[in-house]
């Protein structure tokens, strides 16, 4: 029997890794690999990626986004990258809020609202991560923090510009450390998200984001996670580095997506 998950995207965060070498090897052994898969693929590279990978998957099943942008559109801000400045190398999509631009950049639930706001002007898509900390996972927080990081993220945003926006559920203590949430816990916190959302928007059965797990996905374990009725697809980082890991994980949802496993 094939589960309806319309659109299923499996994603890759590849951090601050891979020169324009490796990246150009990845992308060309990937691109022919994934040209019949049904889930939409995307990888986030670092920006001085673009200009190559953008080349190497143009009209393939393969979208390039970045990983982060500035919310103002030009100024005195050294070292950052605009919006504006995305678009106009042709990259349309970023993720926004990720966990380690929250603790290592200072990235907060205020600056990844204006984030949104500026994308959506644009018409860019994003990614907004969201997910708890081991303490607020321990102290049984976690439903109240990742609920705060939905509701101040969405701050004044229009349910027209949902569209724009796709949230993954990374909760913190899962993300590089080998530990993943089990697929009920993943599970049960992507459903969380789509109530926050419907609450906040007063939705109904309407349309909301799709919500993807993050955290320490591989070949071995995504086939469960990717099973469960409220996952829409994952965000992979360590495993996306790999091109057969990478590949394996996409084979993997595809087969899901199509009724094959
Ligand atoms: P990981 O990273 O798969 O290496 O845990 C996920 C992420 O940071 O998006």
């Amino acid at each position: 029997m094939s589960i309806i998950k319309d659109k299923f995207i499996i994603a890759g965060n590849w951090k601050m890794n891979k020169t324009l070498g490796e990246l150009r090897i990845f992308i060309e052994k990937i691109v022919p690999k994934i040209s019949d898969l049904q889930c939409e693929i995307m990888i986030f590279t670092p920006y001085l990626g673009f200009k190559d990978a953008l080349e190497i998957s143009k009209s393939h099943n393969l979208k390039i986004g970045a990983q982060n942008f500035h919310f103002e559109s030009c100024g005195p801000y050294t070292g950052e990258i605009s919006a504006e400045m995305l678009l106009d190398v042709g990259i349309n999509m970023s993720l926004v809020g990720h966990s380690e631009r929250r603790k290592f950049f200072g990235e907060t639930n205020e600056s990844v609202n204006k984030k949104i706001k500026k994308a959506i002007t644009l018409n860019m898509s994003v990614i907004l991560c969201v997910g708890e900390s081991l303490e607020e996972r321990e102290g049984n927080k976690y439903k109240k923090t990742v609920e705060v990081q939905i509701k101040e993220a969405l701050n004044d945003i229009s349910y027209e510009s949902l569209e724009n926006i796709t949230i993954a559920y990374e909760p913190v203590w899962a993300i590089g450390t080998g530990k993943t949430a089990s697929p009920k816990q993943s599970n049960e916190m992507c459903l969380f998200i789509k109530q926050c959302v419907r609450s906040i928007y007063n939705l109904g059965e309407k349309l909301i984001p799709k919500v993807l797990y993050g955290g320490s996905i591989t070949p071995e374990n995504c086939k469960e996670i990717f099973s469960m009725s409220d996952i829409d697809g994952g965000l992979v980082g360590g495993a996306s580095l790999d091109e057969s890991k990478f590949f394996k994980i996409a084979k993997i949802a595809d087969d899901i997506i199509k009724g094959d496993m």
